[in-house]
């Protein structure tokens, strides 16, 4: 169960939460949306080039932190989790001093994977010759070591990786100029609002995993935007939200953006004091690819629905990883119960609807006539910090 908010957080996270409500009620009077200066375009080749996609890998996920998990996916000592959707296979393990390690989930004998599921443990033994590490990537216990001899032991232990703790999130970083990762420093002024969130104290509902024939960042930026919920969705999100009203806010990398759901003007004449507390406050976007979506279901109260979108093998697929978790606060199985439902619709309306047109227009863009581009509209204005974000992390790189 979870542990209890703390009120002064909660006090923050309500006034931030209810600063964005009024701005959200304002653009549903007046039927408008936030707006970027010009239209832009985007040329097809990022979303189809092998080459672009290979250096992006390198620039995008192994060049910067990315987002492994939360806190509380491993709370106890000796809890572990693989993560693999970056390339090679990590490992990351709470030691007994309650710090996460991260390591490369390789054997340093023969390359076997060290750990292939993610039981609780005090010591972790590779299955192929049982060779035993502690929970700091130390070898400890070798059967039949003096085949090794003349082999510093002190050189045989787990190949670390940068990782950091930080409000409820564990950072990863595979390469890059600095050994370890500055979370504020990557984070800016988003790391307030996000530690207004308490992910520290987020418990895991339901995890899932959803494959889709298109690039990451098509699939990526159907999040990004609420000009095709009517459309694309006239029987699920469609029914929930507003299409074509967003309000953006942009922290550098990062950004939020909160789409008016349908329920708000039920209260939009009410005084603030009468607004219903279990709030919706937006999606907290955390470059490149995590979306923390803090929604909530009538009479049951707010859950987080956490998407992490990466790219696949080719340049054509994509991995998304779907977690749902509650926040700071004792949910009862029934609140469980609903909060699983909610993350089986998500998946549902991501897979047979937002994956189904992805999967389409990325085979159009393979196959697009010479000169052909995308356009992205002054209302898809966070789809163009994002862009734009990207493409100049690529120049630098390339
Ligand atoms: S490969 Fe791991 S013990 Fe041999
Ligand atoms: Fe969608």
């Amino acid at each position: 169960m979870g542990s209890a908010a703390d009120p002064a957080m909660e006090v923050l996270r309500r006034e931030s939460h209810y600063a964005l409500r009024r701005r959200t009620l304002e653009r549903m009077r007046s039927k408008t949306t936030d707006l970027d200066a010009a239209p832009m375009r985007i040329d097809p080749a990022v979303y189809t080039d092998p080459d672009y996609a290979r250096q992006e890998r390198l620039a995008i996920f192994h060049g910067h932190p990315v987002v492994a998990g939360l806190s509380r996916d491993i709370p106890e000592p000796g809890d572990m989790m693989l993560f693999d959707v970056l390339g090679p296979s990590l490992l990351l393990v709470r030691n007994k001093a309650g710090v996460v390690n991260a390591f490369r989930n390789l054997c340093p004998h023969r390359g076997a994977k060290v750990v292939t599921d993610c039981s609780r443990r005090t010591r972790m033994t590779c299955r192929f010759h049982a060779w035993t590490f502690d929970l700091d990537g130390k070898l400890i216990g070798q059967p039949g070591k003096e085949g090794f001899e003349g082999i510093d032991r002190s050189d045989l232990g787990l190949i670390p990786v940068p990782v950091a703790e930080r409000y409820g999130l564990i950072f990863v970083q595979l390469s890059g100029e600095r050994p370890d990762i500055d979370v504020d420093d990557w984070l800016g002024d988003f790391a307030s609002e996000l530690a207004h969130l308490e992910l520290d104290k987020a418990e895991p509902v339901r995890r899932s995993e959803i494959g889709c024939e298109a690039n990451w960042k098509y699939a990526l930026d159907t999040y990004g935007e609420s000009y095709h919920f009517a459309s694309l969705h006239p029987e699920t999100i469609g029914q929930l939200a507003y299409s074509n009203i967003m309000i953006y806010d942009n922290y550098g990398l990062h950004s939020r953006l909160a789409f008016p759901r349908g329920e708000f003007m039920d209260y939009a004449e009410r005084d603030e004091s009468d607004w219903p507390h279990t709030n919706y406050g937006g999606l907290y976007n955390i470059f490149p690819n995590m979306v923390i979506n803090v929604n909530s279901i009538a009479g049951v109260g707010q859950f987080y629905g956490v998407s992490r979108v990466f790219p696949g093998d080719t340049v054509d697929s994509s991995r998304t990883l779907l977690s749902t978790y509650q926040p700071a606060h004792a949910g009862t199985e029934i609140d469980i119960a609903r909060w699983s439902e909610m993350h089986d619709f998500i998946q549902r309306v991501v897979t047979e609807e937002d994956y189904s047109v992805s999967r389409d227009g990325q085979q159009n863009l393979t196959w697009a006539p010479e000169g052909y581009q995308t356009v992205l509209g002054r209302n898809e204005i966070a789809l163009q910090h994002w862009h734009r974000n990207l493409n100049r992390i690529m120049s630098n790189k390339r």
